[in-house]
């Protein structure tokens, strides 16, 4: 079959996946009895990243910004130059790439820090439909707490954003609109920056999420024109426990910060304190030194595999995955069909078997895949469906892993339905 789809389209399978996946001990540890297809929750780790937090540990490991002493001031360089790695990832300026934990804790430093006391009763915070709690309930809490509403950018049949249907999307009254630059269960992709260049024109903030796309498709903070944007390391082949999140620099003088501490004040007395100017100000406490390097190795290991050709290659999987997919009996594909149009991100259900079933089996057969709401739970509400099961594709995988897929989909299916 997948000669007749590479032939019957640019799918092209000459990507030379075993150099790529030799790369990642773990998958080589596991060798045919893995078959990693749960890329959107959390990627493998290449040597290069393991070796560089390795290394920190073993070479360079020192406090940072705190030490006047070699060792310290070496530290305190590999970290600074960390930044510049991620900051001309994503085209922002060095000093407006704040470390944080997560791409969940760099929302949560926005909705605290700058939306907070920015909002009043009667405002309008939009979100999507599609987003993740992690870009959904800091914004839902916010409301609540003052009286303002949250308000949703419904989808169309096919997954994409009913931007036409929104009234009162870019009204006076919004005061931001948080929306994930990639859907971490349809593989939407979205408009971002038709989004924030109408909300500029109104003065509005847009937060984006981009913790589905940093790391797998460019993405360039100045051309997007977003105020914020957050993204985490361990989706895109870093370390787990380090983010990102990038604001506008107006936007980061205005923000406060969620963590006072160590590192992050420039004078103090007994009642007051100044900060020290961003990204100081928000990065509180010992910084992740391995955590930053491991991040930037990641980001190197990326540029020195070509990006643009790995993303082809997830491309030619993800088409892989919705035309063989498609030709099973009872089975429902969430999102775009057409791959261009869609990140490798691929949800499905069988009509009589429960995802969690699919998962299981799934499992069994050495077939890693997600299997529940995903953190999408006002998606799911309305798909109407509890969950759904997710394939989420990554260079190292080849097409043989989605064939295995089709087995153990087939399997749950004689078994359950
Ligand atoms: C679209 C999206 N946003 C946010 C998150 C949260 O990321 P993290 O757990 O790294 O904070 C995820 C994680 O699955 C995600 O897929």
């Amino acid at each position: 079959m997948l000669d007749e789809i590479v032939q019957n389209s640019s799918l092209d399978d000459t990507f030379e996946v075993e150099k790529i996946r030799a790369d990642f001990p773990l998958l080589m540890n596991a060798g045919d009895s893995l078959h990693y297809l749960d890329n959107a929750a959390t990627s493998q780790k290449p040597n290069a990243v393991i070796d560089a937090i390795s290394n920190c540990y073993s070479e360079h490991y020192g406090p940072v910004h705190r030490g006047l002493y070699p060792l310290a001031e070496e530290a305190s360089q590999h970290y600074e130059n960390a930044r510049t790695t991620l900051a001309k990832f994503i085209n922002a300026p060095d000093d407006q790439l704040i470390f944080t934990r997560s791409t969940t804790e760099s929302i949560n430093m926005v909705a605290q820090g700058w939306l907070r006391s920015r909002l009043s009763k009667g405002d309008q915070i939009w979100v999507t439909r599609m987003e993740h709690h992690a870009n959904y309930l800091p914004w839902q809490a916010l409301c609540n707490e003052n009286d303002a509403k949250l308000k949703i950018i419904e989808l169309r049949q096919d997954g994409s954003l009913d931007l036409d249907s929104c009234i009162g999307l870019y009204d006076s009254t919004t005061k931001l609109i948080a929306v994930t630059h990639t859907s971490n269960v349809l593989g939407t992709i979205n408009p971002v920056k038709e989004i924030c260049a109408k909300a500029a024109e109104q003065g509005i903030a847009v937060m984006v999420d981009a913790a589905q796309s940093v790391g797998h498709v460019p993405v360039d903070v100045i051309d997007i024109d977003c105020d914020f944007l957050a993204f985490s390391a361990h989706k895109m082949f870093g370390p787990t426990g380090i983010g990102a999140l990038y604001g506008k620099a107006e936007r980061l003088v205005e923000m406060e910060p969620l963590l006072l501490g160590g590192g992050m004040v420039d004078s103090i007395n007994e009642c007051n304190s100044v900060w020290m100017p961003y990204p100081a100000k928000f990065e509180a406490g010992s910084q992740n030194l391995a955590g930053a390097l491991g991040f930037a190795a990641a980001i190197n290991w990326l540029h020195e595999n070509d990006m643009a050709l790995m993303h082809k290659h997830v491309m030619g999987l993800t088409q892989y995955a919705l035309d063989s997919l498609s030709k099973l009996n009872s089975i429902e594909i969430y999102g775009p069909r057409n791959a261009q149009q869609r990140a490798g991100i691929v949800s499905f259900n069988l009509t009589d078997v429960h995802p969690h079933d699919v998962g299981q089996i799934a499992g069994e057969l050495g077939v890693a895949i997600r299997a529940g709401h995903h953190c999408c739970q006002p998606l799911m509400q309305y798909i109407g469906v509890a969950a759904t099961a997710r394939a989420s594709f990554a260079p190292y995988n080849s097409y043989s892993d989605i064939d295995v897929l089709i087995e153990a989909i087939n399997e749950a299916h004689s078994k359950f339905a």
